[in-house]
């Protein structure tokens, strides 16, 4: 039994095939309506969400397979003090698979040692979100054709945003990528991460303050919400939340083909402006989040692509 904890998990070849998979049901959606008949997915959300557990529960609905769980833990016995364990425990006896999001980092990898079916962390705290970084290498893909070779800018909330942990070590693992880190010096990238992804693999990256200084030089800029719920005060949340609005004035440097990803939900980071340019990939990304969930329940499942 295989579970998705950590973008890691996934070797580089299983991720191309998951992209593969994931381009394949785009471009033959019928052909897959039926291969999950039979088949339950729960989502155990006990923090909220739109796409991520709205995109699962689709992805198994277009699989032909049915779903249950909860959207916040007010709704499920850990209102009354159950233990995530047992939890999870019980839930694997009434569903096939398991998609898991907590507040507390490390709470899927615990369940995953007790559940009875794979789990897959659908957002851990801080820490990882490896299904939105399929979304996001699907997108990638997508839009530039390669996966490799490509100068990207992430913006934002780098201390607290779990998006850009994963993505940043699911493309450690690719030739070519160059880095640059814009944010504000209270939120930049964790020192685990500076430690056992950049300076253990040897790769080089920089640390920008301003979008303007590099704009010119990206192809892909992935913007980030400021975390609110990951603050310890209020202040510091007012002080840093609108520290980068990307906005058309903002782009005016930028390449022709540069690729605006967001894992949203947004707040004032990007201008609604920018949503009619075609620059901007952030609603695609989030349709491809189903996509790739429908590969990767597949691939857990043990669910062959159909002739
Ligand atoms: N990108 C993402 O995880 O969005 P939700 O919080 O709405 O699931």
């Amino acid at each position: 039994m295989r579970h998705l904890i950590d973008p890691m998990d996934l070797s580089v070849e299983e991720i191309d095939e998951l992209l593969d998979l994931a381009d394949d049901i785009i471009a033959h959606k019928d052909k897959y309506a039926k291969v999950c008949e039979g088949k339950k997915l729960a989502t155990l959300f006990f923090e909220p969400s739109t796409r991520t557990r709205l995109s699962f529960e689709a992805a198994m609905m277009e699989l032909g397979g049915n779903v249950l769980g909860f959207s916040s833990s007010d709704s499920s016995s850990s209102a009354k003090g159950e233990s995530v364990a047992d939890t999870v425990k019980v839930v694997s006896c009434y569903a096939d698979i398991i998609a898991m999001r907590h507040p507390k980092e490390g709470a899927p990898l615990l369940a995953s040692l007790k559940s009875d079916a794979p789990i897959i962390n659908a957002g851990d705290g801080g820490h990882n979100h490896p299904t939105q970084t399929l979304t996001d290498l699907l997108t990638i893909r997508r839009e530039k054709g390669k996966l490799s070779d490509v100068t990207v800018g992430f913006c934002g909330d780098l201390k607290f945003g779990r998006t850009v942990h994963s993505l940043i070590k699911a493309l450690s693992r690719y030739e070519n990528i160059r880095y640059i880190m814009i944010s504000p010096v209270e939120l930049e990238i964790p020192k685990y991460l500076r430690e056992e992804v950049f300076e253990q693999k040897g790769i080089s990256y920089e640390q920008v303050r301003t979008i303007d200084e590099v704009i010119d030089r990206l192809d892909i800029l992935y913007m980030t919400r400021v975390q609110r719920e990951r603050f310890f005060n209020e202040a510091d949340y007012i002080r840093l939340k609108d520290t980068y609005i990307l906005d058309m004035p903002k782009l005016k440097n930028a390449k022709e083909d540069l690729s605006i990803l967001h894992p949203l939900p947004r707040v004032n980071e990007i201008s609604v402006e920018v949503d009619d340019d075609p620059r901007a990939c952030y609603f695609r990304q989030a349709l491809n989040g189903k996509y790739v969930r429908m590969a990767l329940i597949m691939k857990l499942l043990g669910i062959e692509k159909p002739e």
